[in-house]
């Protein structure tokens, strides 16, 4: 695909791409948005280097997707829970976003996709992975994406202990969604399954649930599947959550890395 307004440049050929030419800081001409949703809808995953975006900036660029997404639980910045704190540091006892998942699966329209500038890095390691949802269906056997394709999953989410004293915005968030979803913008089916928020599949006897969902969580961790993205400061990735799963890999300890978390509400999957 040819750009006009930006430059693409793939990190592997099945997901992620580095654009440049693009100053996240000032607001975007409606042709520039227009390049970036493209490429994001082929990449799935877009990185922008050198964004030393404010709050306020960060919110605006999210708001070009769609309105804003609160997390159910997790603490937020200058007192506006849209802006959720990524931060870990020596006193941490876990990493947000450490196993492979989708944003907050469990919401009954989970967010579409989720935008994050981290502020500091340390100084080595800290990076993220993604996984790219439809890679993953369409290398499964036609028999067995013959067997999912009716299934539906229980997401389901306990945030209990997991923020220290921070109080939870709302009560930890349920919902039944099918175990392949198709994108509502390239019509493309996508796995939607994962370990940390998926329970249950409710066709299923428990036993099988347990055995399918634990054969598929393996089978998105494949690597062909996957990209690794190494953060600068103010590096910005921008995921689609509807196609993508990620995690955020914690060999840091004990230094600390930081960033902001703007996430856009999504519809229900079908
Ligand atoms: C997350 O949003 O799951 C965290 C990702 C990261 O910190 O890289």
């Amino acid at each position: 695909m040819t750009y006009q307004h930006i430059d693409v440049e793939p990190l592997t050929p099945t997901i992620g791409a580095t654009v440049s030419g693009v100053d996240l800081t000032e607001p975007l001409d409606d042709a520039v948005m227009d390049e970036i949703r493209q490429a994001w809808m082929q990449h799935l995953v877009l990185f922008f280097r050198d964004q030393p975006m404010s709050s306020e900036q960060h919110l605006a660029f999210g708001r070009r997707f769609g309105e804003l997404h609160i997390h159910p639980a997790a603490p937020y910045a200058e007192g506006n829970p849209e802006l959720m704190v990524i931060h870990t540091d020596k006193d941490s006892f876990r990493n947000n976003g450490e196993r492979w998942h989708s944003d907050v699966s469990a919401d009954l329209e989970p967010p579409m996709a989720s935008i994050l500038h981290i502020h500091h890095v340390p100084p080595s390691g800290g990076d993220t992975c993604w996984s790219n949802m439809y890679a993953a269906y369409e290398a499964l056997s036609p028999a067995m994406q013959e067997l999912l394709e009716p299934l539906t999953a229980v997401h389901a989410s306990d945030y209990s202990g997991q923020y220290g004293e921070h109080k939870p915005q709302r009560e930890s968030p349920r919902a039944v969604h099918p175990v392949v979803r198709t994108h509502p913008v390239t019509g493309k089916k996508a796995l939607f399954v994962n370990e940390v928020f998926t329970k249950r599949i409710n066709e299923l006897a428990y036993d099988e649930s347990r055995a399918l969902l634990g054969f598929l969580a393996d089978h998105v961790k494949n690597v062909n599947f996957q990209c690794r993205f190494q953060w600068q400061d103010h590096s910005v990735a921008l995921w689609d959550n509807r196609c993508t799963q990620h995690m955020a890999i914690w060999d840091y300890y004990p230094e600390s890395r930081s960033g902001i978390r703007v996430t856009i509400k999504g519809d229900k999957p079908f």
